[in-house]
């Protein structure tokens, strides 16, 4: 955090809010967006495609963070959006986001998700494998319609990340196998196909990435790919997306490159290989889901009880915990979390902060230096924006948190808290 975001009353601010005041207003845990922080990561996105000089599209990994209010966001901005469920879909119609900007993934859309795909006229299908192409083309024809498509390729690049992030290694679930020439086949029953506009190639190697080199060497391989499709089948593709997993900085020993940067590079390595082999640079798309609503992210928790266990280490417990941020318990994943009551407070102790669900696996931070705080004092842990509610659950039966957006000194509830009546409401009862 930085230091005007402290008030004269000393605590915490998001967006020029009170976040004490967000948490007496909205409740804890709460999910508060920074907007202005979104819209630039969006801008600086775009900015180093408009200083390189290249066809492009940001288009936003809405599995990040899928809301009504986060697709208005993206049109305003004039992002692009990825979705990979009818889930995410329906929530991008019902914010009335322009269809035409929407790439539908997956690895493995049902016909449904596809029929409702063509119905909105939605930009790109990525396509993933044989089964969906098969399914694609009988909707395409029992609809008479058609639609713009591209190819997942598996690059073959194990990125340096949790292994629950890679997906462009070699036995990948994800794409289109190259070495035993799966892809190529692809393409010519694509191209074979005239409801079929292939626009070209996709490959996204994972996510939380911090080495240049994979996405480096992916920009190559997508662009190898894009040449020998050129010259074994007389194909040029105009579009080249290669996915999104810039990584983000969640502690002092994350030091990654800024996002933009990442993407500076990329640009450069497609321009040069283009160049190697006589290519038309491509329109380039990026995909990032994490680097745009990551840091603008913050989840603010009540402190209730605390645990000594003498000689050993202490606990403090929040309302939250796993089921509104599953990270922590599924990756080992890392935050920092200060007080929002006082961020400048003196450092007196280091704790386990846990959560309320019953189950040992549920500590929110393993190891994090706090002031000494008090039953019913907010903590802020940052920069929780990515992964966090839209991986958010109903385990133990606690509802999820609302979540808001501040800009300019104003709050906006855009995800309404779950009340025990939303929590029940699918139920039937078995005994009359
Ligand atoms: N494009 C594709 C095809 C993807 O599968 C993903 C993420 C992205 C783009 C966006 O990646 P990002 O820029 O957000 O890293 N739940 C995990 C992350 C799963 C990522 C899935 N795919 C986590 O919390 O770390």
């Amino acid at each position: 955090i930085s230091s005007n975001q402290i008030n004269q009353e000393g605590h915490l601010t998001i967006g020029g809010v009170d976040t004490i005041e967000l948490a007496q207003e909205f409740g804890t845990p709460l999910v508060v967006y920074d907007v202005a922080q979104i819209r630039s990561q969006i801008r600086a996105f775009k900015k180093v495609f408009e200083e390189e000089k290249v066809k492009y599209a940001v288009s936003y990994a809405s599995k990040a963070f899928s809301a009504v209010a986060m697709y208005q966001i993206c049109e305003q901005e004039g992002a692009h959006t990825d979705v990979v469920s009818a889930g995410e879909l329906a929530t991008a119609i019902r914010a009335n986001y322009p269809m035409n900007f929407v790439s539908f993934h997956g690895n493995n859309k049902s016909a449904a998700e596809l029929e409702m795909a063509v119905d909105h006229h939605v930009g790109k299908i990525i396509l993933d494998n044989f089964y969906e192409i098969e399914l694609l083309s009988q909707i395409l024809e029992e609809k008479d319609s058609q639609i713009n498509v591209m190819l997942r390729i598996t690059p073959g690049i194990s990125a340096h990340t949790h292994e629950y992030d890679q997906t462009g290694q070699i036995d990948s679930k994800f794409g289109f196998d190259l070495e035993s020439g799966q892809a190529d086949q692809a393409l010519q029953e694509v191209l074979a196909n005239p409801r079929m506009n292939v626009l070209g190639l996709h490959a996204h190697i994972g996510s939380q990435i911090f080495e240049l080199n994979g996405f480096q060497m992916a920009a190559q391989k997508l662009v190898e790919v894009a040449a020998h499709w050129r010259d074994q089948f007389g194909y040029t593709s105009q579009v080249i997306n290669v996915g999104g997993g810039f990584g983000i900085k969640y502690t002092e020993q994350d030091q990654p490159l800024k996002p933009e940067e990442f993407v500076r590079a990329i640009i450069k390595e497609i321009k040069n290989s283009c160049e190697k082999v006589d290519l038309p640079v491509p329109e380039i798309d990026i995909e990032p889901g994490r680097s745009i609503v990551g840091p603008a992210g913050y989840n603010l928790y009540k402190v209730g009880s605390q645990k000594t266990v003498p000689g050993l280490l202490s606990y403090i417990t929040v309302d939250g915990g796993m089921g509104d941020n599953i990270r922590p318990a599924l990756y080992q994943a890392e935050y920092e979390t200060v007080s929002a009551n006082d961020p400048q407070k003196e450092i007196t102790q280091e704790v386990r902060i846990a959560g309320k669900y019953c189950e040992s696996g549920d500590i929110l931070a393993q190891n994090q230096a706090l002031p000494d705080v008090k039953p019913g004092d907010i903590l802020a842990m940052l920069d929780t924006g990515a992964y966090g509610y839209s991986m958010a659950s109903n385990y133990n039966r606690n509802a999820r948190p609302a979540v808001v957006f501040v800009e300019n000194g104003q709050a906006k509830e855009v995800i309404r808290r779950e009340s025990l009546a939303d929590l029940i409401h699918l139920d039937e009862s078995y005994v009359d």
